[in-house]
């Protein structure tokens, strides 16, 4: 049995903990696009891993972890994770492996992230600054990216790395006045790196392959959120990756016709970092009891997330899209205490109702959610295990996204640990 997580909305979901869940039953766990962008918060035993480039199967000892090819490498943030799970006594040795292909995210890919969301003002993107979309560009590009398999062949690393700084350079002094990098200093560091994660670089699609003829079952682990897909979501605010299931093939070259069930996560309500239209966002008291109750701030980043009412219309889409098979709803708990709920069934854009989300901005932008609302519940619901010990109000909530969304709700959270989730 193979199976994806992807998240429905624009990311944090809570993907972490239902993966860290199903990582239990597979052997391996893949991920397979974005980068350090991403944060997944995995708690066991009392222990909190925030990982950003480790797949999260890696806090479990007996699961093979894969990171595919296209996933964008930033070696010293792997390194520090690989660290910070050595000090629990874990160790990634002999079941961790990354692509060859997986392109390389170096010190000029952060910079110029910084530098052109600076440049941009008012119309900045939002990003994470850690190099993503610079990364990815030069993937594009193909003359100016690294590949882990270039850590293969030093020199020739060497003399790649003297041409690919010397024409940032003249970037960075000549459009920004900033400070040049030096290319010596970043090939002392890909040597550093090179002697450390090579050992993990192989053909990872070969290995996926081999995997699935012998049996294995598979967990492909999706990160940030549908909505920022590249090609699919809110496009120029979105990563530069695609993080709808539809990128989880060509993302770790297996098939998806080879992926059981895709299954999607959404929260209770939505959130958003950076900018970008937000038909439910709610900047009010509201937006402020979601944020302050559900901790909505920043895993990479620490900014105050956007925090507005579940829209229905947004996760109809980004289920039809992915083929979504079902849906884990998270933070559950975070609404109790709310008088009324509301969930957005239908925009109105133009005077038109519709219920098809349109991805693209300059229509996103005059949507005008239509709400259903419902009655809120009091009650603490963070200890509650079975579906039907939830308070009435509470199912019908859930009952009520089903018929929206039209596919069902299997897993609940009610609380941020593994054993705070209600299984239907
Ligand atoms: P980038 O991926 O750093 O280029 O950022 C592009 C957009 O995606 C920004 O709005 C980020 O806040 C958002 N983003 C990137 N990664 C995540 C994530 O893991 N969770 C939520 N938003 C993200």
């Amino acid at each position: 049995m193979n199976s994806c997580i992807v998240g429905l909305q624009w990311g944090d979901e809570g993907k972490g903990k239902v993966i860290d869940i199903l990582a239990e039953k597979s052997d391996i766990v893949v991920r397979y696009n974005g980068g350090a962008n991403a944060g997944h918060t995995v708690v066991i035993a009392g222990d909190k891993f925030a990982l950003h480039l480790l797949p999260s199967g890696s806090v479990r000892p007996n699961i093979f972890c894969v990171i595919t090819n296209a996933v964008v490498i930033d070696a010293d943030c792997i390194l520090q994770e690989i660290d910070a799970l050595a000090q629990k006594g874990i160790t990634l040795k002999n079941r961790f492996l990354i692509s060859e292909n997986a392109h390389v995210v170096l010190d000029y890919h952060k910079k110029e992230d910084q530098l052109r969301e600076d440049s941009l003002g008012k119309n900045k993107i939002g990003t994470t600054i850690r190099g993503i979309g610079p990364c990815y560009a030069d993937k594009a590009g193909r003359s100016h990216a690294i590949r882990m398999a270039d850590f293969r062949n030093l020199e020739q690393l060497k003399d790649k790395l003297q041409a690919i700084v010397e024409y940032k350079n003249k970037v960075f002094t000549a459009l920004y006045n900033a400070e040049p990098v030096n290319a010596d200093e970043i090939f002392e560091k890909c040597k550093f790196y090179a002697d450390k994660l090579l050992p993990f670089v192989t053909d990872t699609t070969e290995f996926l392959h081999k995997s699935i003829a012998a049996g294995k079952s598979i967990l492909f682990e999706g990160a940030q959120g549908s909505l920022l897909d590249l090609d699919h979501g809110t496009f120029p605010y979105v990563t530069s990756s695609n993080s709808s299931a539809l990128g989880m093939s060509v993302g770790s070259g297996v098939p998806a016709k080879m992926v059981d069930k895709f299954i999607g996560i959404a929260k209770a309500y939505t959130t958003r970092v950076g900018a970008g239209p937000f038909p439910t966002e709610q900047e009010n008291e509201i937006g402020q009891y979601i944020r302050d109750k559900g901790h909505e701030y920043g895993t990479t980043t620490g900014r105050p997330r956007r925090c507005g009412w579940f829209d229905a219309v947004a996760v109809s889409y980004t289920v039809t899209i992915g083929a979504i098979d079902a849906i884990a709803l998270m933070h559950l708990d975070t609404l109790a205490g709310l008088k009324e709920i509301k969930l957005c069934r239908a925009y109105k854009i133009d005077g038109k109702e519709t219920t098809f989300f349109p991805a693209n901005i300059d229509r996103l932008s005059k949507a005008t959610p239509i709400y259903e609302t419902v009655p809120g519940w009091d009650k603490d619901i963070t200890e509650v295990n079975d579906f039907y010990d939830l308070p009435a109000n509470a199912q019908n909530f859930i009952c009520l996204i089903e018929e929206m969304v039209k596919i069902p709700v299997t897993i609940i959270g009610v609380g941020p640990k593994r054993t705070q989730t209600i299984f239907r």
